[in-house]
Formats: C-alpha cells, structure tokens, sequence
C-alpha cells in the first residue's frame, strides 16, 4: 500500500479555477521532476465573492478529491481558499502538508519592500477575511496594510484583456480607490492567482513601487516542504500533469493555457465531480 510518504506520488494542487496555474507553473519550473495532479473547481468559480462558510466546504470537497489521488502534499493556489480555508484544510489533510499562498506572498513582499506600506489587490473575500493583513503584522508590527478588491481584475484575466486602455484605466481606478493622502503603497502583492498576468499594466502605471506575487515563493516553499518530510521525487525523466476541472473544459482549456504559458486543448482537461 501506498503512504504519503512515497516519493514518487503527486502534488496535489488546486483552485478555484484556471488562476492557480500561475503558481503550477512555477511550482513545475522549481519542481521539473515531480507529478502534479491540478484541480480547478470551474462549476463554482469564483470563490472571491461568496461567504466564508461556502468557501470553506468548497475547498474541504475539492482536497478531499484530490486526496482520492494519493498526493503527498497539497497546494492550495487560491488565495480567498487559503485565506478562508487553510486551518480547515490542515487539519483535515494531517499529516499530509498543507500550503497556502498568502504566507508565501508575504514573505516575497516583506523581502522585496523599500518600505512599509503594503496595499494588497485580492477578492473580495480574501480582502474580507483580513489575512493579508494579519500575516504582514504578524512580521511588522508597525506595517501600514491596505486591502483593495478588485473583482473585475479577474474577469480582465480571463478575457485576456490584461493590457491596453481598458486594462488601465480599470487598474488606475482601482489604485485611487486604495490610495490617498495617508496611504501611498511601497509595495504592491498581488494577493489573487489572476492578477499576475496584470503584473506589466500594473508595474507600468505604478513605476518603482515593487509589485509581488506569490507564486515563486510558494514553489520554494513547496521545495523546502519536501525536502523537511523527505518525499521530494527521485525521478530523473520529467514528472506528469495532471489536469481536472469540475466544469468546462473547453473554456478551462483556453483560458488555462494563458496562465500556463502553454497551450491546452479540452483533451487534455479531465471533467471530474466533487
Ligand atoms: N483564485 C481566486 C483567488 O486567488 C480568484 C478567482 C476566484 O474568485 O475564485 O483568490
């Protein structure tokens, strides 16, 4: 029988849609030689807007498919789930290890600032349940945090409207939201699996303020989380990718590939039910 000790079973990493490629990517980038199952639950995208208790099920339904995998570790690469679902999941996947992105991102942010004033763009949940904040002031004390939502950032993502004049007035609107004359941000974390494909509309309009997120973070996270439990993959030849989505492959496929970097097509999606 198999443990989740193994070395050559799969990291389980998944989101509440296409988002959490970004992070698969460079989870596969670190990682070259491990298995990854990905599941994006697209039936129920997007998690940013509904309630804490919705988001919490969700997740728990979504890990518990992925265990019938046997994964070795999970990824949780959704911000509003790890936001609102981390403990939860924790706790139900022990001893299997479970990673967030939020703690990851702040990190990358913590060790990219010139300063101490960090505006976070993230879901309307995720802005809702605080733990960008928490996580910062947990490092520093005196941190100045603002959390913007920016929900219609995920559907530019999507649509692939991620630059031009749309994009950009979007994101202007968004940043005069969050800023004004006692906040100007040091730092900027991209606390939502779709913004990064954002990342050059935003940098562009917010010139030397760093902008973060936290998916190379969480892959060395992931890194040093194999190498503690000694279940990093001995393999030599290129690990397998698996996909699943709960609804769409089609769509998942096209957007998907965009997050990627990648082209996908719906044969390589497997439609599964949580
Ligand atoms: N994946 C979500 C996140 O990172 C964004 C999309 C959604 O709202 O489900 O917060």
């Amino acid at each position: 029988m198999t443990t989740h000790t193994d070395t050559s079973l799969p990291i389980g990493v998944f989101d509440s849609g296409v988002g959490g490629l970004t992070v698969l990517k460079a989870i596969r980038e670190e990682l070259p030689n491990e298995n990854l199952v990905y599941l994006g639950d697209t039936a129920r995208l997007p998690y940013g807007t509904k309630s804490t208790a919705s988001i919490e099920s969700y997740a728990k339904q979504a890990t518990k498919k992925l265990r019938e995998y046997n994964i070795k570790i999970l990824v949780v690469a959704c911000n509003t789930a790890s936001a609102a679902a981390i403990d939860t999941l924790q706790q139900y996947l022990a001893p299997i290890p479970v990673i967030g992105v939020v703690e990851p991102g702040v990190e990358a942010a913590i060790t990219a600032s010139m300063g101490d004033s960090y505006l976070v763009l993230a879901t309307e949940a995720t802005v809702r349940l605080g733990a960008y904040s928490r996580a910062i002031k947990k490092r520093d004390l005196n941190a100045k945090v603002r959390e913007q939502s920016c929900e219609m950032l995920v559907a530019l993502a999507e649509e692939g409207w991620t630059s031009g004049h749309i994009a950009d007035s979007i994101v202007r609107r968004y940043l005069l939201e969050a800023e004004d004359k006692t906040f100007k941000a040091d730092s900027i974390i991209l606390g939502c699996t779709h913004f990064p494909l954002l990342r050059d509309t935003i940098s562009n309009i917010v010139g030397d303020v760093v902008v973060v997120d936290s998916a190379v973070t969480t892959a060395a996270v992931v890194r040093e989380t194999l190498t503690s439990h000694k279940i990093m993959s001995m393999g030599k030849q290129s690990g397998t990718l698996k996909l699943l989505a709960t609804d769409g492959t089609q769509r998942f496929a096209r957007i998907g590939g965009n997050f990627l970097g990648q082209s996908l097509t719906a044969q390589n999606v497997q439609l599964v039910d949580l």
